[in-house]
């Protein structure tokens, strides 16, 4: 993969829900931050001044992740527009209790970024290719 990263976030009872398993919400900004590692990963030496989420689609929550746990992203580009790309960001959940297992997917659009002179930041071309 040109473009990739690997995150890595411990599960603490804080992150839980009702039924004492990860939180869904709490595994979609992890994977909006993996998606970021990988983003900056790609924009290095383009000039643009960052990317923001445009678009967080396709999150599926295949398996139940436990407090104690860690949860490993490892994110790539997948595909690449004017000033948009797509990351692909997989969750693997790893404990003692349980073997490695794909817990969550998901495919997040992000647009490159540079702040003009009101600052205001306006989608600008990234200039990158697979
Ligand atoms: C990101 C932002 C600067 C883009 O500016 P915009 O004028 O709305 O841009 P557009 O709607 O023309 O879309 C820009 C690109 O995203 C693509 N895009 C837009 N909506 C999309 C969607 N729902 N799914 C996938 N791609 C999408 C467009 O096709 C375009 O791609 P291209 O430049 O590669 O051809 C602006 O929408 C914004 O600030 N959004 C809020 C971002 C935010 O707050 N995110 C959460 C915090 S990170």
């Amino acid at each position: 993969m040109k473009y990739s990263a690997k995150y890595s976030q411990l599960v603490m009872p804080d992150d839980t829900n009702n039924v004492g398993t990860l939180f869904g919400g709490q595994m979609i900004s992890w994977m909006d931050l993996a998606a970021a590692k990988v983003a900056y990963r790609f924009l290095q030496g383009t000039g643009v001044d960052g990317a923001l989420t445009r678009a967080i689609e396709k999150v599926e929550f295949r398996e139940p992740v436990y407090p104690g746990e860690w949860v490993n992203f490892e994110g790539y580009i997948s595909k690449v527009g004017n000033s948009s790309f797509e990351v692909v960001i997989d969750a693997y959940a790893e404990g003692s209790k349980n073997k490695k297992r794909l817990a969550c997917t998901a495919i997040i659009t992000m647009v490159s970024v540079k702040k003009n002179s009101e600052d205001e930041y306006l989608k600008t071309p990234h200039g990158r290719s697979l």
